[in-house]
C-alpha cells in the first residue's frame, strides 16, 4: 500500500460523501459483458417447467431456449451455459445418451446458435445428467473410473462442438480430461473450440437445487461405493493450495479459461488463482447460492436487488473475469 494517511488530515469519508465522487473512485464495475447465463433445458413441449428450489429459473424447452438466446443477444449477455434435464427413461449407468448427436444438448445448441449466432454457447462435459446413479463418471466395481470416463467425455465434447458449441466446459473433475479433450478437438480440426475448465470445483452442498433442476435426484444406487456424494473426485472444501495445482495442470493441458465453483464461499480461491496465473478466470454462482438469495428475498429478509448485485460485484472485486449465474438475464436488465 503506497497511500496511507493519518486522521484528521486524511478522512476516507470525504470520498464517500456524494454519489458522483463515489462513482469516480469506484475500483471495479459490473456490466452485462461479465455475465454467462446458466440455463437448464428440457426436451418436453412446455416452454417453462418451474423448479421449486429455483424460483425464476425454470427449465426451458428447446424452443424457449432459442428465444432466450435472442434475449441474451438483446441484453448484451455474451454467452449461455446450457445444462440438460434428460428424460429419466433415457438414463442408464453408462450415460450413453450423452453421446447422442441428436440428443437434447446438441438440439438445444443448434437451435440457440441458429436463433442468435453471436451469443457464445458453452456446454457442460460430464455424465451426471445422463447416468441413472447421478455421478459424473463411469463405474468400475463401484468406483468412478477416471480414464474410462475420459474416453467418453472426449467423445461427448466432440459431439457438442460438432453441434455448434463454441466452448466446452468439463465439469466432472476427472484427472487429465482437459488434455484429452484438447487433443481430440485438434485432431478433428476444431482448433478454435474453446475449453473452460471447471478447474477448482469443490464437493459442495450448494449444488442441491441444480440436481433438482436436471433431475439427477439423490446420488447413488447400490452399485456405487460412497454413493451419497462426489468427494472422490470433487475437491475438499478445506483445500486451497490444491486448487492452484488443479489450475496449473488444466492450463498446461490447454484450458483457455478456468473456473472456480461454487462462488461466494470460495472467493479466496478465486482471488488466489487470478493473482497466481493471470488467466481468464470465472466464478460459478451455483444453484444453492441462487436459491438462498431468492428464498431470503421472498421472505422479505433481504433487499433482493441490492443483495444480488452485491454478490455479483464481489466476484468482480475478487478478480473474476466473468460470472456464470442464473441471475444473468435479470441482472443484465437491471444494468441496462
Ligand atoms: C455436474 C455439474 C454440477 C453443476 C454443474 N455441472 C453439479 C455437480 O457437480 O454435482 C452445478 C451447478 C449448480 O449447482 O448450479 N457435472
Amino acid at each position: 500500500m503506497s497511500f496511507t494517511g493519518r486522521y484528521p488530515t486524511t478522512r476516507p469519508r470525504r470520498l464517500r460523501q456524494a454519489d458522483w465522487v463515489r462513482r469516480l473512485t469506484r475500483e471495479c464495475a459490473l456490466t452485462p459483458n461479465d455475465l454467462i447465463w446458466a440455463m437448464v433445458v428440457h426436451d418436453g413441449a412446455e416452454d417453462e417447467i418451474a423448479v421449486p428450489s429455483m424460483p425464476g429459473a425454470p427449465r426451458l424447452s428447446v424452443r424457449a431456449a432459442a428465444q432466450a438466446a435472442k434475449r441474451a443477444a438483446a441484453l448484451g449477455i455474451p454467452a449461455i451455459a446450457v445444462f440438460p434435464h434428460i428424460d429419466p427413461a433415457k438414463k442408464e449407468p453408462a450415460g450413453k445418451e450423452a453421446l447422442n448427436p441428436n440428443g437434447l444438448v446438441c438440439t438445444a445448441t443448434r437451435a440457440m446458435k441458429d436463433a442468435a449466432p453471436d451469443v457464445g454457447i458453452m456446454v457442460d462435459v460430464a455424465l451426471d445428467p445422463f447416468t441413472d446413479h447421478g455421478h459424473d463418471g463411469l463405474l468400475r466395481d463401484g468406483v468412478i473410473a477416471n480414464d474410462e470416463t475420459i474416453e467418453v467425455l472426449t467423445q461427448q465434447a466432440l459431439i457438442q462442438v460438432k453441434a455448434g458449441a463454441d466452448m466446452v466446459a468439463p465439469s466432472d473433475m476427472m484427472d487429465g480430461r482437459v488434455g484429452a479433450i484438447r487433443t481430440a478437438l485438434d485432431a478433428e480440426g476444431f482448433q478454435d473450440a474453446m475449453i473452460m475448465s471447471y478447474a477448482a470445483k469443490y464437493a459442495s452442498a450448494f449444488y442441491g437445487p441444480y440436481r433438482d433442476a436436471i433431475g439427477s435426484g439423490k446420488l447413488g444406487g447400490g452399485a456405487v461405493k460412497n454413493p451419497g456424494d462426489k468427494r472422490t473426485y470433487q475437491m475438499d472444501a478445506a483445500n486451497s493450495d490444491e486448487a492452484l495445482r488443479e489450475v496449473a495442470m488444466d492450463i498446461a493441458e490447454g484450458a483457455d479459461m478456468v473456473m472456480v465453483k461454487p462462488g461466494l464461499a470460495y472467493l479466496d480461491i478465486l482471488a488466489r488463482i487470478k493473482q497466481s496465473f493471470g488467466a481468464p478466470t470465472y466464478a460459478f454462482q451455483v444453484s444453492g447460492e441462487y436459491a438462498m438469495l431468492k428464498a431470503a428475498a421472498a421472505n422479505g429478509w433481504l433487499d433482493e436487488e441490492r443483495a444480488i448485485m452485491e454478490t455479483l460485484l464481489a466476484f468482480k472485486r475478487a478478480g473474476a473475469d466473468g460470472i456464470i449465474t442464473y441471475f444473468a438475464p435479470w441482472a443484465a436488465e437491471k444494468l441496462g
